[in-house]
C-alpha cells in the first residue's frame, strides 16, 4: 500500500510493490557473488607461481563472469525484466499511486516554466495532482536521478520535436534535470531567447556537462506552406505530407530524439482554415485529415530510416496524451475544473484516440526498405494519460491575471509540476535502459520498442 502521511484521499489503492532499498536504482549494481568470488581467490596470491597462475585464470574468468552478468542484473534490477518467470515487463502497465514524496520539484523554483503552466502559483488551491506516481504491474522504475541523466548527456544534445504538448514535456525535463543545479545561471538559451518564445525553437545549454536540451515546434512534423499555383481558391495553405518539416536538418543530428504530433490533426486546426494536403504537386482535396495523419507518421518513419544514424541516436515517439474536455470542447465551453482525481479504472477505452495509435499498432513498413528494421521506442502514454483528468491546467493559466472564466478551459495542456513528469520518468528509463545496453552491446527488443519490418 502505497498512501502515506496525511492528506491522502480515501481510495481503495491495491497493494503495490515499492522499490527496495530506497535509493539505489539498480543500474550500477555488482553482483554478490562477484564479490564472494573475490574474497575466495585471495589465498592463491601468496602460493608462488602455481598461485600466480591460477589467480591469473581466476581473474581472466571474474572479468568474464562480470560481462555476462552485469548485463544480467542490470536487466533484472533495472526494472525491464523484472516480471515473475522472467517476462518483460511493461512499464505502461500500471497504476497510479499516491506517493507523499511527490513532486520531484517546485513551480516557484523553475525558472524554466512558462507562466500558463504554473498552476500553483496561478491560484489552483489542491495540490493533490501532483502527488501521483506512476507504478508499473510488474516492476518498479528506475528512481530520476538528475545528475546521472546530465553526465550521461554530457557533450551531447537531447531534442523535443512536436506541439505545445510536447513543450509541456520538454519544460518539465528543463525542471527535472536543473533541481540539483543551484547555480540556474548556468542554464541559458543559447541564443538569449526567453522561455516565453513560442515559435520556431528554443535551445538550452547545460554549461557545466556541454549538453543541450532543445524544443522544435512542429506541431504536424511535416511543412505546413503556402499552396502551389492554380489551385482551388479554398486552399490557403497545404501540409507537405511527403516531407518531414524543414528545421530537421538542425535535429537529425541530436543523441536523442523525441516527437510527438496529433493535437493538431483534427478538421478545425486544418480544413477548415483552409489548410488541405499535397503529395508531391499534387493537392489532395478529398483526403481525410486521418488519412493524412498517417502518411505523414510513413514518412517520419522514413525519415528515420534513412537520415538518423541509429548507432548514434535514440529515436522516441511519445503516443498521444488525451485531452479531458466534459460537455463540450476547447471552443464550446468543454471544462475539467472539478476534476481533482484520476480515474483508477484498471483500463479506459481508447476508441477516441485509437486512431492515433494505428500506425505504431500495427508497424508496417514499405517493402523497398523493409529489409533493414527501423527500431523506435515508445514512450506509449496514452492510456495511463487517459486517467488523469485531474492534471489539467483547467481555468489556471493567466498568470497573476487570475482564473480565466469558466467557458474558457484548457483540458489538453497540463500542470507542472505534473503529469509530463511521470513521462519523463519513464523517458528517463528508456533513456538508461539505451545507454546501458550502448556499453554492454546488447539489444533487447522489448514491448516498448517497436520493429517496423
Ligand atoms: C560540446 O558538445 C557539442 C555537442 O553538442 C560537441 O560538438 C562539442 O565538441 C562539445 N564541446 C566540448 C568542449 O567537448
Ligand atoms: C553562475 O553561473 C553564471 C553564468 O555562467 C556565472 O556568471 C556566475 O558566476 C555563477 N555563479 C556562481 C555563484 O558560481
Ligand atoms: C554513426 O554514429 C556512430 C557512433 O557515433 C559513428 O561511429 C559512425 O561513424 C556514424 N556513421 C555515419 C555514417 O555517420
Ligand atoms: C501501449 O500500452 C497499452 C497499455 O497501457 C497497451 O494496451 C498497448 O498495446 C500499448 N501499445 C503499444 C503499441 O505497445
Ligand atoms: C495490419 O495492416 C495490414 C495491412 O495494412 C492488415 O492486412 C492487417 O490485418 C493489419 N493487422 C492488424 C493486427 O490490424
Ligand atoms: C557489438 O555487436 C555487434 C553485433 O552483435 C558486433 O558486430 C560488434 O562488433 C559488437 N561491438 C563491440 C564493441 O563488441
Amino acid at each position: 500500500m502505497v498512501i502515506t502521511g496525511n492528506g491522502a484521499p480515501p481510495l481503495p489503492l491495491p497493494p503495490a510493490k515499492r522499490r527496495s532499498g530506497g535509493g539505489g536504482d539498480g543500474w550500477d549494481g555488482r553482483p554478490d557473488a562477484l564479490r564472494r568470488l573475490v574474497r575466495r581467490v585471495k589465498p592463491f596470491e601468496h602460493a608462488g607461481a602455481l598461485g600466480l597462475f591460477v589467480l591469473t585464470a581466476a581473474l581472466v574468468f571474474l572479468v568474464l563472469l562480470r560481462l555476462v552478468h552485469s548485463d544480467y542484473y542490470s536487466l533484472v534490477r533495472g526494472g525491464w525484466r523484472g516480471a515473475p518467470g522472467g517476462r518483460e515487463c511493461d512499464w505502461f502497465e500500471g497504476e497510479w499511486v499516491w506517493d507523499e514524496r511527490y513532486p520531484l520539484y517546485e513551480s516557484a523554483s523553475c525558472p524554466f516554466l512558462d507562466e500558463g503552466f504554473r498552476c500553483s502559483e496561478n491560484g489552483r488551491p489542491d495540490r493533490m495532482y501532483t502527488k501521483w506516481r506512476w507504478q508499473p504491474a510488474g516492476c518498479d522504475l528506475p528512481r530520476f536521478d538528475s545528475k546521472k541523466m546530465l553526465e550521461k548527456l554530457r557533450n551531447k544534445r537531447l531534442v523535443f520535436v512536436g506541439d505545445s504538448i510536447g513543450r509541456n514535456q520538454w519544460e518539465s525535463l528543463l525542471c527535472m534535470l536543473s533541481m540539483d543545479i543551484s547555480n540556474k545561471s548556468s542554464i541559458y538559451e543559447v541564443n538569449g531567447n526567453p522561455i516565453t518564445k513560442h515559435m520556431g525553437f528554443l535551445v538550452f545549454k547545460f554549461r557545466d556537462y556541454n549538453c543541450t536540451v532543445e524544443y522544435y515546434r512542429s506541431p504536424f512534423l511535416v511543412p505546413q506552406g503556402r499552396a502551389p499555383a492554380g489551385v482551388s481558391k479554398k486552399v490557403k495553405t497545404t501540409l507537405k505530407l511527403d516531407t518531414l518539416d524543414w528545421t530537421s536538418n538542425r535535429w537529425k543530428g541530436a543523441d536523442v530524439l523525441i516527437f510527438n504530433t496529433g493535437h493538431w490533426w483534427n478538421y478545425e486546426k486544418t480544413i477548415r482554415g483552409g489548410c488541405y494536403f499535397q503529395e508531391g504537386n499534387q493537392v489532395k482535396m478529398k483526403m481525410s485529415v486521418n488519412d493524412a495523419y498517417q502518411r505523414s507518421i510513413q514518412t517520419l518513419f522514413r525519415w528515420i530510416h534513412k537520415e538518423v544514424n541509429r548507432s548514434k541516436t535514440q529515436v522516441i515517439f511519445r503516443t498521444y496524451a488525451p485531452v479531458h474536455f466534459r460537455s463540450g470542447d476547447w471552443r464550446t465551453g468543454g471544462n475539467c475544473h472539478l476534476e481533482t482525481l484520476p480515474d483508477l479504472a484498471p483500463q479506459l477505452p481508447l476508441k477516441a484516440w485509437s486512431h492515433f495509435l494505428r500506425p505504431f499498432r500495427n508497424a508496417s513498413f514499405e517493402n523497398s526498405i523493409a529489409t533493414e528494421a527501423l527500431e523506435l521506442d515508445l514512450l506509449n502514454v496514452t492510456q495511463m494519460t487517459a486517467r488523469r483528468k485531474d492534471g489539467h491546467l483547467s481555468v489556471f493559466y493567466l498568470g497573476p491575471k487570475g482564473p480565466t472564466p469558466l467557458h474558457k478551459q484548457d483540458c489538453s495542456h497540463w500542470c507542472l509540476p505534473g503529469v509530463p513528469d511521470t513521462w519523463n520518468e519513464l523517458l528517463y528509463a528508456l533513456f538508461m535502459r539505451r545507454e546501458s545496453m550502448r556499453h554492454q552491446n546488447v539489444t533487447v527488443i522489448s514491448n516498448t520498442r517497436i520493429k517496423l519490418s
